[in-house]
């Protein structure tokens, strides 16, 4: 019997690999200190860690632009927000869609409400996905960028970026991507899918701690510095340095959330090459790591497939979100016949140790396409790399005598 069975790794996975704990505590113990190229050895060390993270990152995104240009923020919301503002002015057009997170819908809102920016939100169909081509029908002379979700956090249904990129690069419109749901779980290509800007964050997917999460700013694209101030270089410069990662970093930066990134990159490394079984001779970070994202998305496409086709199966059940076969990520909601989610969420906590999140999940359009705004929202399960049998059991148990109340 656990104390909980987690569900809710689409808001932030748990638990982490045990190297990411480790690496964090004794690289905050060792050389907890303030980075910098030119000062003492541990400022050096410190230094060497944040390249080295910039680097592992870049080649996981396979990102042909320089590592520099691989930014750290304290988590998507933040990066997003410092692409959004960064970009667009007042005249601009931005395409997005319905089925956006508030990390996306709320700048856009700000930006058209404050900032004389034109935005299109496009319409999925009923299962979350998006059709590139009403992305390309929504392309206008004054349009800047597209920004879009790589999978969807309430309905898992994952967007076909590589068509998307296709359309806004031979549009020379920036693709902005936010990856939260995705980075980690699915291999993600830059250079392959005309991705302009990667948003992501470190504590889902990339088993980071929370506080971390980054930005990757392809060559040639530029992004007004969001916030001003230290940068340990240039001092003597009045204004923000052009050059990167500076021009979009101010301040000290998160020591410890990067090394948990860095951890977790190796970890990924680690287990891409278990997977391998001796076959990883010569391969570099990006195809190791590849190897271990092929392995822990057919563990989560196993759990979330068995929760899909079992909560159909219960009467009372509604299922929410992609059918088939259609690409997916291990984000599940349902409704139990008309009892609002948030009460279900509770039930399954305090009868069954059940871990879920209920609501509307920072997605507030997606709801109300769906009418599932009266219901407060949906019940979302979300198993992850770590979630084994008991759990699966336990979750299916619990959703079993609910429905049968
Ligand atoms: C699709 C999506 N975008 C953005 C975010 C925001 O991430 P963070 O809270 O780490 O800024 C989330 C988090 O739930 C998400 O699922």
């Amino acid at each position: 019997m656990k104390e909980h069975y987690y569900f809710d790794n689409a808001a932030t996975t748990w638990p982490k690999p045990e190297p990411v704990y480790r690496y964090m505590d004794e690289f905050y113990r060792g050389y907890g200190v303030n980075p910098g190229r030119a000062g003492h050895e541990m400022a050096v060390e410190a230094e060497r860690m944040i390249t080295e993270t910039r680097q592992l990152l870049g080649r996981f995104f396979n990102f042909k632009s320089d590592s520099s240009r691989v930014v750290f923020t304290q988590n998507a919301s933040d990066s997003l927000n410092i692409a959004l503002f960064g970009i667009l002015n007042n005249g601009d057009h931005v395409i997005s869609t319905r089925v956006e997170h508030n990390s996306v819908i709320r700048p856009l809102n700000h930006l058209e409400r404050d900032h004389g920016v034109l935005v299109t939100r496009v319409q999925h169909d009923d299962q979350g996905y998006v059709d590139p081509e009403d992305i390309r029908k929504a392309i206008r002379p004054e349009t800047r960028a597209v920004v879009v979700n790589h999978a969807s956090n309430v309905l898992g249904s994952v967007q076909d970026l590589k068509a998307i990129g296709q359309i806004t690069r031979e549009a020379g419109v920036s693709l902005i991507a936010d990856t939260c749901q995705t980075a980690g779980v699915l291999p993600i290509d830059m250079e392959d899918w005309c991705i302009d800007v990667l948003a992501f964050t470190g504590h889902k997917g990339l088993f980071g701690p929370m506080g971390i999460g980054g930005l990757l700013v392809r060559d040639g694209i530029d992004i007004r510095a969001a916030r001003v101030g230290g940068t340990g270089v240039d001092s003597i410069t009045p204004f923000q340095p052009d050059d990167y990662p500076h021009h979009l970093e101010a301040g000290t930066v998160a020591l410890p959330g990067i090394a948990g990134l860095n951890a977790a990159q190796k970890w990924f490394a680690t287990l891409g090459k278990e997977q391998l079984n001796g076959g990883a001779e010569g391969m570099g970070h990006a195809e190791l790591c590849r190897s271990a994202l092929n392995h822990i998305d057919a563990r989560e496409q196993a759990h979330v497939r068995e929760l899909e086709t079992t909560f159909r199966d219960i009467e009372g059940v509604k299922v929410y979100g992609p059918e088939g076969d259609r690409q997916r990520v291990a984000t599940l909601s349902i409704n139990i016949r008309e009892l609002p989610a948030d009460q279900i969420g509770i039930m399954l906590d305090a009868d069954y140790a059940v871990c879920v999140r209920a609501g509307l999940h920072c997605a507030p359009l997606v709801h109300t396409d769906a009418n599932t705004v009266p219901q407060n929202g949906t019940v979302r399960f979300s198993p992850g790399y770590f979630t084994d049998q008991e759990d699966m059991e336990q979750a299916i148990e619990g959703v079993q005598e609910l429905a049968e109340m």
